[in-house]
């Protein structure tokens, strides 16, 4: 069993500041790191990390190619992520000190996948493998529609969220992806309770989950739900932190741990990055994450 991972990747450029700039200011930084991120390679690494076979469909400018090595590196499979002469995807993350961030993104080579590269992608796959895909690339309509029809399990997490994503094929998902904002952008209802009706009821096709920050995450099916409180850290940077999260879960979920357990899981990975500065960088390894929950339960 493999997730493809239809995903960016992004050149972060992280920049420590005391608050977010406000329109018409300008403020120094006292920081500034250049990482390896994007939700897409972030998911992938969270997968490779706990353990999934993961290959990662993307692309990223030729001259930066050594990206592609780190993912390598961390054990995901790049045979699909190619390098051409489009400029990366980049991010520009501010940090302030609680640990929050504000992201401005450019799209750049991850808008180059097409509907050919997502049929070539998926010509070997296997009957119990995972698509999985998020809203910073190019052709999720084709992804969504060319894994249903192969018989694939799809989870989607639509962020960032934007109008378009409301015309998606989401009759194609298995497994919806979402925090508060976005289920409410998806959902049009505020409160949580009004969100998990609207999911009971209008998406039967699918399992939902709400990942609600230092809440923890709520699995909602048609039938049931199930929440699971976060674990209390000191947060530095919460930039991946759902990344993480959604890896270590989707990993857990599609080998058949049972849900809550998977959802503990994603819960306490995800609480180890947020006590780590950067994306791609902060996604702990499985002893990491083992040796968390042995102390914290
Ligand atoms: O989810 C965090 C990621 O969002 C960052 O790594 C940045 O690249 C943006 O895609």
């Amino acid at each position: 069993m493999a997730v493809i991972n239809f995903g960016s990747i992004n050149i972060d450029h992280v920049y420590m500041v005391d608050h977010f700039v406000q329109p018409g200011e300008t403020i120094a930084s006292s920081d500034y790191q250049q990482l390896l991120g994007g939700k897409g390679a972030n998911q992938s690494i969270a997968l490779a990390q706990a353990g999934a076979d993961v290959k990662h469909v993307g692309s990223i400018h030729e001259s930066d190619a050594s990206f592609k090595q780190t993912l390598i590196k961390k054990g995901v499979d790049c045979r699909y992520v190619r390098c051409n002469d489009t400029p990366s995807g980049h991010a520009i993350i501010q940090v302030t000190p609680c640990g929050e961030n504000a992201i401005v993104l450019f799209g750049g080579a991850n808008q180059t996948i097409t509907a050919d590269v997502v049929n070539k992608s998926l010509l070997d796959t296997s009957d119990n493998d995972w698509v999985l895909t998020q809203n910073e690339t190019s052709c999720i309509d084709e992804v969504l529609q060319q894994a249903r029809e192969k018989g694939l399990k799809v989870a989607f997490n639509p962020a960032p969220m934007s109008e378009s994503v409301k015309s998606l094929p989401l009759d194609c998902v298995d497994l919806l992806i979402v925090n508060e904002t976005e289920a409410a952008a998806l959902t049009g209802k505020e409160a949580l309770d009004d969100i998990i009706q609207v999911f009971q009821s209008d998406w039967q096709h699918a399992e939902v989950l709400i990942t609600l920050g230092k809440e923890g995450v709520m699995m909602v099916t048609p039938e049931s739900t199930d929440k699971v409180p976060a674990f209390e850290v000191d947060a530095v940077d919460t930039t991946a932190a759902g990344d993480t999260f959604i890896g270590y879960f989707l990993s857990a979920y599609s080998a058949g741990t049972e849900v809550t357990q998977a959802l503990k899981r994603g819960c306490a990975a995800s609480a180890i990055a947020v006590t780590r500065q950067g994306a791609a960088q902060s996604i702990p390894t499985q002893e990491e994450v083992d040796r968390f929950l042995a102390k914290h339960g």
